[in-house]
């Protein structure tokens, strides 16, 4: 990609090529605005994601993760601004134009969003009948298949309010992956997890990541966010202000990003 470098600045963080051109551009976010009536919540957001790598946000409560995410798969209109993926504009897109979209680029919900009158078997079946072509019995060895990916084989009838928090969101992972997208978003996977389920949740993650996944993972866990992403950006005011390796964020001095990983130091020690 090119032919904007005239608008780019050392300001624009996260519009730096780490790879030097040697991996594709997955997703290019293009100068984001969004404001709810007088609040701007997004005032020129711009990063790139590159085809294999899991970049990290992380920004303040209420500093436009969500907003970011939704925006990516169309569940939210950006005011102004591009978002490039697979040389299409998605914000340019009529709902039903998005819809093929929806398989490739997929979004893990905070909270899994389970159907909770839908059994396990029965949510993970769904995707599946609503956008392919598969026999009942192909995607219930689809679903069988997937239970032993995120470690819960058996668990076909159960519904989600008979799972622990670990399972929910293990069970919405899969929900999200079990068409293969290209993308996965994921926001706050991590949330409310004891320390096992998160390692479970990074393990299933990083599985994931082996066959060539792409993903955006928002979070407040800080050190999740080192062990599984490639890239970190930070969201504040509004803006992309820094967007870095994993290894530059942890050394960098810049204020912002110490005050965003210094709770991740308390941590380790
Ligand atoms: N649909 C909406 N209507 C009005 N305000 C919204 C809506 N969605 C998000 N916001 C506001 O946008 C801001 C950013 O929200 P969000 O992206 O959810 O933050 P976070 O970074 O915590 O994920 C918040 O102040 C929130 O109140
Ligand atoms: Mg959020």
């Amino acid at each position: 990609m090119g032919g904007r470098n005239s608008t780019e600045s050392a300001e624009d963080a996260g519009r730096v090529d780490p790879y030097g051109g040697k991996r594709k551009l997955a997703l290019d976010v293009v100068e984001l605005h969004k404001a709810y009536g007088e609040k701007r919540v997004h005032r020129g957001v711009s990063f790139r994601v590159y085809e294999g790598e899991i970049l990290g946000l992380f920004g303040g409560s209420g500093s436009g993760k969500s907003v970011v995410l939704r925006s990516l798969i169309g569940l939210e209109r950006p005011d102004e601004g591009q978002i490039l993926f697979e040389g299409k504009d998605l914000t340019q897109l009529t709902e039903r134009e998005l819809m093929p979209y929806r398989t490739r680029i997929s979004y893990v919900f905070q909270n899994g969003a389970l159907f909770d009158s839908l059994t396990v078997e029965e949510n993970l079946s769904y995707p599946l009948e609503e956008h392919t072509a598969l026999s009942p019995g192909q995607i219930h060895k689809k679903v069988q298949e997937m239970l032993v990916t995120i470690d819960m084989p058996g668990s076909n009838d159960l519904l989600p309010a008979e799972l622990s928090g670990g399972m929910q969101k293990r069970a919405g992972l899969a929900r999200a992956i079990i068409l293969e997208p290209k993308v996965i978003l994921f926001d706050e996977p991590t949330a409310g997890l004891d320390p096992i389920n998160t390692k479970r949740l990074l393990e299933n993650i990083k599985k994931l990541k082996k066959t060539g996944i792409t993903g955006v993972f928002v979070t407040h866990d800080i050190p999740s966010a080192f062990e599984i992403a490639d890239r970190i950006a930070i969201l504040h005011e509004g803006r992309i202000k820094v967007c870095d390796t994993v290894d530059n964020i942890k050394e960098s001095k810049d204020p912002l990003v110490r005050s965003f990983i210094s709770e991740a130091i308390i941590h380790h020690h």
